[in-house]
């Protein structure tokens, strides 16, 4: 048995015995409790902070899972899911009755993903119930990509740090609420306007207002101060202040959005107190990078 095969197994005793597990996925760590389980769901919200009206995700191994959580599953999540799952993609569905309404903050729609990350695949294929995955951090702190970043974080409130390395697209899923027509993009993210646009392609997806925790001005935020830039001089400018430091969103987006995180957290660790962040353009992952800095400078 490999490491990661006794981890899996680990885990999923842990989660079975109503105990809280951080877990990898492609977009960040989650920290997760099986949604059958009402007093796993409720420490989720008591260790992150978290406020009882905001909604989790539910994390499925498949879409014949995600199915049975919603009463009315939609064309347009099935399309969706389709393409883009396993992957980096939540579609918001009706609830069915066997969601416990813990779950959904009160609310009559459930968020869904399959995560495209292995290791959390096997576990989830192993248990007897999907599980509710907020991300693994403090409320409106930054999202952990790292095993390292949760313990950190979280220290002895979760009960097992299921190590699957550092994600590999690092910025949380896109959120694309199936429940109304033409579909609405919640939270940006990798999978991007116009590939769900491409798939959809008689309903064009909107902007708008929406109940996403993400979608709080101030949010995803580090310690330091950070300040979005357009312009190259003026963000080498501005990080030649003391106690400053430059974190170049622009020039490899993809890769940004993947190390942006773990740069905030470092700055934090090394006592910076002014992050510069050059933002990338406003196309593709830009315009989730952006939409994090955005938020990480709000506020502060
Ligand atoms: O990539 C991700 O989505 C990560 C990984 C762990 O899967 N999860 C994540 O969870 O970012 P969290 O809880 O940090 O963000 C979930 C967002 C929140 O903003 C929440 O308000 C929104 O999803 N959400 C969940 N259920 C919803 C619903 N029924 N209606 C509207 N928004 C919902
Ligand atoms: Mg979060």
């Amino acid at each position: 048995m490999s490491d990661s095969d006794g981890g899996v197994a680990r885990a999923r005793d842990v989660l079975e015995a109503g105990g809280l597990v951080a877990l990898p996925t492609e977009t960040v760590y989650g920290l997760a409790a099986l949604i059958t389980r009402g007093d796993a769901l409720r420490r989720i919200f008591a260790v992150k902070g978290r406020p009882a009206d905001h909604p989790l995700i539910v994390h499925v191994a498949d879409m014949e899972h995600a199915r049975v959580l919603s009463r009315n599953w939609s064309p347009a999540a099935e399309r969706l899911a389709a393409r883009f799952w396993p992957g980096p993609l939540t579609v918001i569905v009706e609830r069915s009755a066997t969601v416990d309404p813990v779950v959904s903050g009160g609310l009559d729609t459930v968020a869904i993903r399959c995560p495209d990350h292995e290791v959390t695949l096997q576990l989830l294929r192993s248990l007897s119930a999907p599980v509710a995955a907020p991300s693994a951090n403090r409320f409106g702190r930054v999202s952990p990509t790292c095993a390292q970043h949760v313990i950190d974080d979280l220290g002895d409130d979760v009960d097992f740090v299921l190590d699957g390395g550092a994600s590999v697209v690092g910025l949380e899923s896109t959120i694309v609420d199936c429940t109304v027509d033409p579909v609405q993009i919640l939270r940006p993210g990798a999978v991007t306007e116009s590939e769900i646009r491409a798939v959809l392609s008689e309903t064009s997806p909107a902007a708008g207002p929406s109940r996403a925790s993400g979608m709080l001005e101030s949010h995803y935020a580090p310690r330091c101060r950070v300040l979005a830039v357009v312009d190259r001089d003026e963000a080498r400018q501005l990080s030649m202040q003391p106690d400053s430091r430059l974190i170049d969103a622009a020039h490899d987006p993809e890769s940004a959005a993947r190390t942006l995180y773990a740069d905030l957290r470092r700055c934090d660790a090394d006592g910076i107190a002014v992050a510069v962040v050059l933002l990338p353009p406003a196309t593709g992952i830009g315009i989730a990078v952006r939409d994090r800095v955005f938020k990480a400078a709000a506020g502060r």
